[in-house]
């Protein structure tokens, strides 16, 4: 009984001692949502569970080393016993009760991360190998970087356009994945409470620029989010090459193909137009506007050679035929 109580005391102070060693360790990002102060609650809960149990495991242990330590010219195996009814219903009730109160914050930590605001602002997520893309469709206009307003609830439905990705801002501590296909839309929601500039990483292994797929957030004031709409709603420019660079950001075309001749997993678009380019199947063909086109719709068709390998997403199927021709024009544009 002795040692009993002094283990306890032992694992009490140990406990205590680890928690709030953690508890003071800044190992998250900043906190910037609503939703995000929910995850963090539960992660305090587990931090304490956490110590607690490395506390009873090496308490008991450091406690037996010293105190039971095998004397000079002892043999034997020392005082034990073998079997304990008592005990093994405890640690198979407490653990299980444990266990099922983390299930119940659990669920109710979800919940409450998923409550609705009627007013939500509602904007789309499109992720594509290997880009993203906003789309403010109460508004009609797209964009590359997510900017959000403060203190209100945006509902972000997400949607894929080829391959499983993930919406994930460390800030937020919520992280959804967007899944391609018809009826596979996915909701999260998101009421960011502090101003700032954040990043969104896509989380989940989408192929070989997987990790360069990522977006900047911005959460601004109510009034200097609702200029910044009011800025992008206006028509898109006159000029089809100055909108086909637009598209050429928006489309994701910019994670493969650079614009400067520096090589990318696609061909550059930098003096491309017009030359004469060597296909796999060994025919040679000029890069004109039928042959951009035809690699837009249908990117397979004829594949430069060198680029055997290379599988471009059938990026042309979410573009308007006016779009496919700015894109044609501002690659031509890049003819020198
Ligand atoms: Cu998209 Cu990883």
């Amino acid at each position: 009984m002795k040692h009993f109580f002094r283990v306890t005391v032992l694992v009490a102070i140990l406990t205590v001692l680890i928690g709030f060693g953690l508890d003071n360790v800044d190992y998250m990002p900043v906190l910037a949502s609503v939703q995000g102060a929910t995850i963090d609650a539960l992660f305090q809960k587990h931090i304490w569970v956490i110590s607690f149990l490395f506390s009873l495991i090496s308490g008991f242990m450091l406690y037996s080393f010293v105190v039971f330590r095998q004397k000079p010219g002892e043999k034997g195996d020392g005082d034990h016993f073998i079997g304990h009814a008592g005990l093994e219903i405890a640690w198979t009730i407490l653990p299980l009760g444990i266990v099922l109160y983390f299930a119940f914050i659990g669920a109710e930590a979800l919940a409450e991360t998923r409550r609705e605001d009627p007013n939500a602002y509602q904007i789309t997520v499109v992720g594509s190998q290997w880009s993203w893309r906003f789309d403010y469709e109460d508004y009609g206009f797209s964009s590359t970087e997510l900017r959000l307003p403060l203190d209100r609830q945006s509902l972000l439905t997400m949607t894929s356009t080829d391959v499983i990705h993930s919406f994930w801002v460390p800030e937020f501590r919520l992280k959804q994945d967007a899944l391609p296909g018809e009826g596979m839309e996915r909701e999260l929601r998101i009421t960011p409470n502090l101003i700032g500039d954040y990043k969104l990483r896509c989380a989940e292994l989408c192929g070989l620029e997987h990790a360069y797929m990522v977006s900047d957030v911005i959460v601004m004031e109510i009034s200097d989010f609702e200029n910044w709409v009011e800025e992008q709603s206006e028509s898109p420019s006159d000029d089809p090459i100055v909108r086909g660079e637009l598209w050429y950001e928006q489309y994701g075309c910019l994670a493969c193909h650079s614009i400067d001749g520096t090589a990318r997993i696609g061909p550059t678009w930098a003096g491309i137009y017009g030359t004469e380019e060597l296909l796999t199947d060994g025919t040679t063909i000029v890069v004109d506007r039928d042959y951009l086109i035809e690699s837009i719709i249908d990117p397979q068709a004829a594949i430069v050679d060198g680029y055997g390998g290379v599988i471009m997403p059938p990026t042309g199927a979410s573009l308007t035929d006016e779009q496919i021709n700015d894109i044609v024009e501002f690659i031509e544009s890049l003819a020198e």
